[in-house]
């Protein structure tokens, strides 16, 4: 399995902090943010790597991060030109997919529990078609996408409802066959003329093919100034204690 980081978008929800440097590369306790969800990655057994970043800053993540022989991993670069959606991101490493199952991860997402993580790449890994994402209860969900369970299934998922169905956040860990690349090719841009995850979620839902697990560790998105405050003191607590960084 191949995998994917997308640390592209603009992260104007962080000015002025964004404003001469890009959102993955602010520090997060004492790492870059990109750091962190490179190595939930890499001790899932990831190797190969592809880091989509955008026009702007992708020559700074080449530098940080160079080949990723200091990580014993492959890695490679791509460059989203405008911030198209996350979708649209990901369509880019389709080339670099070359058939193989993709793990994708977005660039500020932090994850505890790596051991759950773990488990699931490696049945991931022999699970032949279709796609697995990663649930964590929430007390925000209308900032996320929200999963809507009946029974054990999932049967959809709202993209930040101002009136979310359940606590369920989609997190930004999502594990795909080789067909998501068709699916990115066919979707239409959102109301906010963005190529959605959320649609390629959902398009594995109406498939019957999409399975989810929900998260026991902690976790949290870095893109706000109130969760950046939460992923630094998640990686400065729980991560370092743990010693999911070492
Ligand atoms: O954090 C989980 C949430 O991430 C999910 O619950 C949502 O369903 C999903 O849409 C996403 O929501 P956000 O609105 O918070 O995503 P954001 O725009 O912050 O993008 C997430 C990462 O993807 C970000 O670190 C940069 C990257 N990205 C984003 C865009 C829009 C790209 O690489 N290219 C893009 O065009």
């Amino acid at each position: 399995m191949k995998g994917i980081i997308t640390a592209g978008g603009n992260g104007t929800r962080l000015l002025p902090l964004t404003k001469v440097t890009n959102k993955h590369l602010l520090p997060v306790y004492n790492r870059p943010m990109i750091y962190y969800p490179l190595f939930t990655l890499i001790k899932a057994g990831i190797r190969d790597i592809m880091i989509v970043s955008g026009a702007g800053h992708a020559g700074h993540f080449l530098e940080l991060l160079g080949s990723g022989v200091q990580f014993g991993v492959r890695l490679s670069y791509a460059v989203q030109e405008e911030a198209g959606g996350i979708a649209q991101a990901l369509g880019l490493a389709a080339d670099f997919a070359d058939d193989e199952k993709v793990v994708v991860i977005l660039g500020d997402n932090i994850f505890e529990g790596q051991q759950q993580i773990n488990a699931a790449a490696l049945a991931f890994a022999e699970q032949t078609t279709g796609a697995k994402i990663f649930l964590k209860e929430v007390t925000d969900a209308q900032r996320f996408g929200v999963a809507e369970i009946v029974g054990d299934r999932i049967v959809g998922i709202e993209e930040k409802p101002a009136e979310p169905k359940t606590n369920l956040a989609v997190t930004g860990l999502y594990m795909y066959d080789h067909e998501v690349f068709t699916i990115i090719k066919n979707l239409k841009p959102s109301g906010r003329g963005e190529l959605e995850i959320t649609d390629v979620n959902n398009a594995y839902i109406e498939r019957g093919t999409m399975t989810f697990q929900v998260l026991d560790g902690d976790w949290t998105d870095a893109g706000t100034f109130d969760s950046l405050l939460k992923a630094n003191n998640l990686a400065a607590t729980k991560l370092q204690e743990t010693g999911d960084l070492k």
